[in-house]
């Protein structure tokens, strides 16, 4: 599970740019335990000050109030604290109880509620406000799995236990899967988020707890959004690129979108059901294996 930080206790109470400044001279390498545990206690600062979030959100409302684009916009319960720099950035996230009027009409699923997942970033998370988020925590080898729906992983259940107030975690990228539940009253995380330009490259999957599968990739990107259309709209160069990368790209992500951009193209059964034979002989276990899931799925 992620790894408690136990951070020595002191005064420092800081504002958002005077910690990510602080981080940023310091650097955040989650391979580094000490400078992680160093970048923890920053973080703990910015967690004792308890005046700047409540204040920063009614700037936010006041500025969206006058029409103009909020610039934190991140996903509904995240606020982003920081622009990414030096491999990181800041974010407060919110996470609404089974009572708060928000999860009474979005719905669990809105808020990643029961949905297992690990990540493909490190970050470090603070229990600021409320109870805390509880969590399922389980671990698996993510250098075992293709990632093929329906591939078992050897989930390892490890806790369940809360983000309480003060609680500091270093979420490990591609080990640590939890399945969230929500808090016994509304709550906030902040989080130092790692962040590197090939990270969109490593999978982050969802999983089936019952099961212990792969459920799905959650990160798809949109290279393979771009490829869909492309192919969609029937331009010759875009088909001709699907057909090569479908064969050479070192990403098995982006051979399969290559695949499933044709197949979805292909209006025949037959010209469908021909272009995922041609992915079982890919050479790829990932596309070879979703490549069998499309048949059977359609036959
Ligand atoms: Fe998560």
């Amino acid at each position: 599970m992620p790894r408690v930080i136990d951070v020595p206790t002191d005064d420092r109470q800081m504002g958002v740019e005077e910690c990510a400044s602080a981080i940023a001279a310091i650097g955040f390498d989650p391979a580094c335990p000490g400078m992680v545990d160093e970048v923890a206690g920053l973080l703990r600062a910015l967690g004792a000050n308890r005046t700047f979030l409540g204040d920063g959100l009614v700037e936010l409302l006041a500025e969206s109030g006058k029409g103009e684009t909020p610039q934190s916009a991140y996903s509904p319960q995240s606020i982003m604290l920081t622009s990414p720099r030096n491999g990181f950035f800041l974010r407060a996230n919110i996470w609404p109880s089974e009572q708060d009027s928000c999860f009474r009409r979005s719905g669990a699923h809105n808020f990643a509620y029961g949905a297992a997942h690990d990540h493909n970033f490190d970050f470090l998370t603070y229990g600021y406000f409320g109870p805390g988020y509880r969590s399922d925590y389980y671990e698996y080898d993510y250098h075992t799995v293709t990632g093929y729906r329906g591939e078992p992983v050897g989930l390892r259940f490890i806790e369940r236990s809360a983000l309480s107030p003060g609680r500091l975690m270093h979420y490990r990228a591609h080990r640590d899967v939890h399945a969230q539940l929500p808090p016994d009253s509304l709550s906030v995380s902040l989080n130092v988020m790692a962040c590197e330009p090939a990270q969109g490259w490593h999978d982050q999957y969802g999983f089936d707890l019952t099961r212990g599968t792969v459920s799905r990739v959650l990160n798809s990107g949109s290279t393979e959004t771009l490829l869909r259309i492309a192919v969609a709209l029937g331009d010759e160069e875009g088909v001709g690129l699907a057909e090569d990368w479908g064969r050479n790209h070192a990403s098995d992500r982006i051979r399969l979108a290559c695949f499933e951009a044709r197949a979805l193209a292909a209006h025949d059964p037959s010209n469908r059901d021909t272009i995922w034979r041609e992915a079982e002989r890919s050479g790829s276990l990932l596309v070879k294996k979703e490549a069998e899931l499309r048949r059977r799925e359609s036959a």
